[in-house]
């Protein structure tokens, strides 16, 4: 008997002895092994011997970490979609699985489900991703449910059985040579965009269900498309004006509400209409459709700080219109601050998102800085600067000097840098950027 609780007492200063850190000895207090397999008490010193010689070797890993191509992606996407960090991450984190090899055999490399309110970025999202891997933001196929509401409508997508009237004729939106249309050298993905799928057919459905599962199709002349190096991405506004009602008094800029904008309170506002969209969801689609989902992503509304961002990044695109346009002269332009605050207020539209903001920039720069190109008032090389008039309602446009070298500014290519240099510019902080070559100010 003495013997006995000698050699258990011996046993267990050693276990105790030896283990230096926190987490092996939570291990061993549990009577836990590494993977979590109960272990009898008499063998949890041998097992945690062999974990201990082992450890002497093992390297702590890092598997929150991404690889270089994702993070490029994730920068990217950053950069183009204002505040969807969510989004962003469901995306990357598929790339990143797909360039691993990891994605599950048989089914796309992702389903994601885009809800929230109109004009919020779900197209812009998938429309970058498809920039930033492919080259080019049209690079999808992108399929507007609403017409493809009636059942005969679905022979444009799949193609009509042999002898069907126009059989030959009917070249199916879903073919594999279009899906693989757009793959480069280095990225073999395709991207696919179901928009609206709430006013899909029931037939448009069945479909559907059958590509989300299996990554399979079956044209109308009975070839396969294959769809298991896709990513799919379906959007809907189910839910919106649920969410509208709830987003109205956080957007300011017009309504001049009180607002309570704290961190805390911002948070659990953008969990309320998450909620909302989600239940709105549930409420429509079957348990069987939503299965088929990888990711479901709430799209939050806009809020002022992400609209001015949103601001700065469209008017860089107008400038890189500008710059780009093999018939528009080139020249540069930049708001002042007042302008941005006016435009940004009228802008401001709490059921159109950024898509309001787009048309009142398109009326109140756009159009007037096509006009000044049509009659002859800009030339190459030109810049302006547009102000607000004293009384505050009206845009002014004054050219500040001639004679920039903006050639270089020209070439295709590095777009990201020049809508980043643009957009500098229009924010009225890049005086390197656009350094004049021959700068004569107009005194
Ligand atoms: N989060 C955002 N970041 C950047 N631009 C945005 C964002 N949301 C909307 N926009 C701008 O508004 C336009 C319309 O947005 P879109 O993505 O088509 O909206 P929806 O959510 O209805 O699909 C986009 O082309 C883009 O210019
Ligand atoms: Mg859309």
């Amino acid at each position: 008997m003495g013997l006995q609780a000698g050699v258990i007492l011996l046993l267990y200063l050693r276990h105790n002895m030896c283990y230096t850190t926190s987490k092996n000895q939570q291990m061993v207090d549990s009577g836990k092994d590494r993977i979590g397999i109960k272990v009898a008490p008499y063998e949890t010193d041998k097992t945690v011997m062999s974990f201990l010689n082992n450890s002497r070797t093992a390297r702590l890993l890092d598997p929150t970490q991404t690889g270089q191509d994702a993070e490029k992606l994730e920068r990217n996407l950053l950069r183009r979609v204002v505040g969807q960090d969510d989004a962003v991450d469901q995306v990357v984190k598929a790339y990143q699985t797909y360039l691993a090899g990891l994605a599950c055999p048989g089914r796309p490399i992702g389903n994601f489900l885009f809800l929230g309110p109109t004009g919020s970025g779900k197209t812009r999202m998938v429309e970058s991703a498809a920039e930033a891997l492919l080259g080019d933001a049209r690079a999808m196929i992108k399929i507007d449910c609403a017409e493809f509401a009636h059942s005969h409508e679905i022979a444009k997508l799949i193609g009509s059985p042999p002898g069907y009237l126009g059989h030959r004729e009917t070249h199916p939106v879903l073919s594999q040579e279009s899906l693989d249309l757009y793959h480069t050298d280095k990225v073999k993905l395709s991207f696919v965009l179901f928009d609206e799928i709430e006013k899909a057919s029931d037939t448009l459905w069945n479909l559907l269900l059958g590509v989300l599962d299996k990554a399979t199709l079956t044209l109308g002349d009975n070839r396969r498309v294959d769809f298991s190096r896709s990513l799919i991405f379906l959007t809907s506004n189910l839910g919106a004006s649920e969410m509208s009602k709830l987003i109205s008094p956080k957007l300011g800029f017009a309504s001049g509400i009180e607002r309570d904008n704290s961190e805390a309170a911002d948070e659990e506002h953008q969990r309320k209409v998450s909620t909302v969209g989600l239940e709105a969801a549930r409420r429509k689609f079957t348990p069987e459709f939503m299965n088929r989902i990888d990711k479901t992503v709430v799209f939050k509304p806009l809020g002022d700080h992400a609209m001015r961002k949103i601001f700065d990044l469209e008017v860089g695109y107008i400038q890189q219109r500008i710059l780009q346009s093999p018939t528009a002269v080139p020249f540069v332009f930049s708001c002042a601050d007042d302008v941005k605050d006016h435009l940004l207020k009228e802008g401001t539209d709490v059921k159109y998102g950024a898509r309001h903001l787009k048309r009142v920039l398109e009326r109140n720069l756009v159009q007037p800085l096509a006009n000044l190109i049509a009659t002859g008032q800009v030339s190459v090389g030109d810049r302006l600067r547009v102000e607000l008039d004293d009384e505050g309602g009206k845009l002014l446009f004054l050219k500040e000097s001639e004679g920039m070298s903006i050639a270089a500014y020209r070439s295709p290519g590095s777009q990201d840098e020049y809508v980043e240099a643009a957009a500098a510019y229009a924010r009225d902080k890049a005086e390197p950027v656009f350094k004049p070559v021959v700068a004569r100010s107009r005194k």
